[in-house]
């Protein structure tokens, strides 16, 4: 059992919702969109990797649990409303639409909205990460070290890529949604 059981519930409530039918199969009526299988795992990697560092012990798990209570929130929102609208890019890559993607809308418009918090999120996160990585460097955990510097190169993809390309489904789903109603 994960020592963080928490974050791992919401996973499990998320797998359970799942169904494995994919986006882009016009049998499909449930066009839910679904967070897409390798961010999904990525994510799980994380919190394995949270584990063993809670596991060391001392001032490394004081300084993890530090890490975790800023990531947690940030985790189960980013789930909620990042991750989901990127399920319909595949569909939208090849032109297709269907009304039942209208309800990605409320999640992309609300990461619009929550954006800079969630950048600044991120900060928090690179800051608990720096220090976690010092506490683990005095301890000769290289693996540690490695983890909060991969945890940086998490948060850049998602700034760079991942959060754009939800906001972009967003606006292509709009626009497709007014051209079909034309
Ligand atoms: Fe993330
Ligand atoms: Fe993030």
């Amino acid at each position: 059992m994960p020592q963080h059981g928490a974050i791992f519930e919401v996973y499990g409530r998320r797998r359970a919702r799942s169904d494995g039918r994919a986006f882009g199969n016009t049998e499909v009526k449930d066009m839910k969109p679904q967070i897409p299988q390798p961010l999904t795992t990525e994510h799980q990697k994380l919190h394995r990797r949270l584990d063993a560092a809670l596991d060391a012990g001392g001032e490394i798990a004081d300084a993890t649990r530090r890490l975790i209570d800023v990531m947690h929130p940030h985790f189960v929102r980013e789930e909620e409303i990042a991750m989901p609208p990127l399920g319909l890019l595949g569909s939208l890559s090849r032109g297709e639409y269907d009304p039942e993607m209208d309800r990605v809308l409320e999640m992309t418009d609300a990461l619009g909205a929550e954006l800079p918090v969630m950048l600044k999120e991120h900060e928090a996160i690179r800051e608990a990460a720096a220090s976690l990585s010092r506490a683990a460097e005095s301890a000769g955990r290289n693996d540690i070290v490695d983890f909060c510097a991969d945890l940086g190169v998490h948060a850049a993809t998602e700034e760079e890529v991942l959060y754009p390309a939800a906001l972009l489904v967003g606006d292509i789903v709009r626009r497709r949604r007014e051209n079909d109603a034309d």
